[in-house]
């Protein structure tokens, strides 16, 4: 049995919301779904399970989480700032979930890049990401040197996309953002 990320905290809490909002901005039928930072597979399964979902590819940088079931969920254990992501073929759907602040603390212009390249691939994209709201996380330091709050982050680091605000949950004592995504 592999171990399961969303077992208790907050991020157990705040799972089912957040894929009631995906699914809201979704259409039940035949999607491709890319999740980048898929951890266990969660939200990629309940997707197939709930057939807004014909296949996920979820990329995750350790693999310890994920347990394959069935054959339409492909996992890719890959670090994506190094993944050619060019080689992978376009989504309905990007997730980019809660991945964002753990690229830009290790490098904030290769991070840009990479949700640009994302972005290249799918019609749109559901994106959210670590608050400068929360307290004691280690990539708060590398926010607080660029950005006064969240808005000024989102702001800069958001500004070549259009974005719809879609839900907002607590997280760590914080609250995170989730925002829908598209090429202007
Ligand atoms: C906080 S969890 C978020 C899980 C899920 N996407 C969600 O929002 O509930 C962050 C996930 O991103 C993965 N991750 C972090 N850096 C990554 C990288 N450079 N490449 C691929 N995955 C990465 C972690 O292994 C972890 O599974």
């Amino acid at each position: 049995m592999k171990p399961f990320y969303y077992k208790a905290g907050t991020s157990a809490k705040s799972l089912q919301p957040r894929l009631e909002v995906i699914k809201a901005n979704m259409v039940i039928g035949d999607n491709s779904v890319l999740d980048v930072g898929c951890i266990d597979g969660s939200m990629g399964y309940h997707l197939i399970d709930n057939e807004y979902a014909s296949h996920v590819t979820g990329i995750d940088i350790v693999d310890k989480f994920f347990d394959q079931r069935g054959t339409r969920f492909r996992f890719i254990k890959a670090d994506i700032m190094t993944f050619d992501i060019g080689a992978l073929p376009n989504f309905d759907m990007i997730l980019f979930l809660n991945v964002m602040h753990h690229l830009i603390d290790e490098n904030q212009n290769k991070a840009r890049r990479v949700l640009a390249e994302l972005m290249a691939h799918g019609k749109q994209m559901i994106f959210d990401m670590g608050s400068m709201t929360e307290s004691k996380t280690p990539w708060l330091n590398t926010m607080r040197k660029n950005w006064k709050d969240d808005n000024d982050m989102w702001n800069d680091i958001l500004s070549p996309y259009q974005r719809k605000k879609l839900f907002e949950y607590e997280q760590r004592g914080g609250t995170r953002t989730m925002f829908l995504l598209q090429e202007k």
